[in-house]
């Protein structure tokens, strides 16, 4: 699958910088032109993860995470960096949404066509693949591409 978009941003480690990733993801996925129902969703996943990375992340290693957006054949996906190894569980298909808290990685995992997460040298990243609305992709991504890759 040929990589079309990728923007890469970095943020301090505070709960004020969620809504910075948020209204960042919204300009960038606005500007490679995805349709609204997939930026709403993917903006509300970087959200998520941008929070858990907040929130989460203990780690007096870094205090930063990181968002990469790319933009591929049929999805947008959201990869949010953070310095803290410990990977989160498994959401337990069937999981109750109302439930109090633990709903983030739900709501994640039902936007989502998969997601997951992956250590690195420092810390980890926790994906999630938003696919483009079918009004998204077909002949709007062709015109996306003919920009080619940045
Ligand atoms: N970036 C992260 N680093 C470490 N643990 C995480 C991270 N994201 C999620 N988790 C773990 O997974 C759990 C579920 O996350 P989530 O569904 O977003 O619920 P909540 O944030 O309300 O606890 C968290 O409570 C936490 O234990
Ligand atoms: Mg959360």
């Amino acid at each position: 699958m040929a990589e079309s978009k990728t923007d890469r941003s970095r943020y301090p480690s505070h709960p004020a910088q969620v809504r910075s990733a948020r209204h960042h993801a919204e300009q960038v996925l606005r500007d490679w032109g995805v349709g609204d129902s997939t930026m709403d969703a993917a903006v509300y996943v970087a959200g998520e993860l941008a929070s858990n990375a907040v929130r989460h992340a203990r780690t007096s290693q870094g205090r930063e995470f990181g968002m990469t957006l790319r933009l591929l054949e049929s999805i947008v996906r959201v990869e949010v960096r953070d310095p803290d190894p410990t990977l989160p569980a498994a959401v337990a298909p069937g999981e109750d949404l109302e439930a109090d808290g633990g709903r983030g990685l739900l709501i994640v995992e039902r936007l989502a066509s998969s997601w997951g997460s992956a250590p690195e040298v420092l810390g980890k990243t926790i994906w999630a693949d938003v696919p483009l609305a079918f009004a998204d992709a077909g002949a709007d991504y062709s015109a996306l591409c003919a920009e080619g890759a940045s």
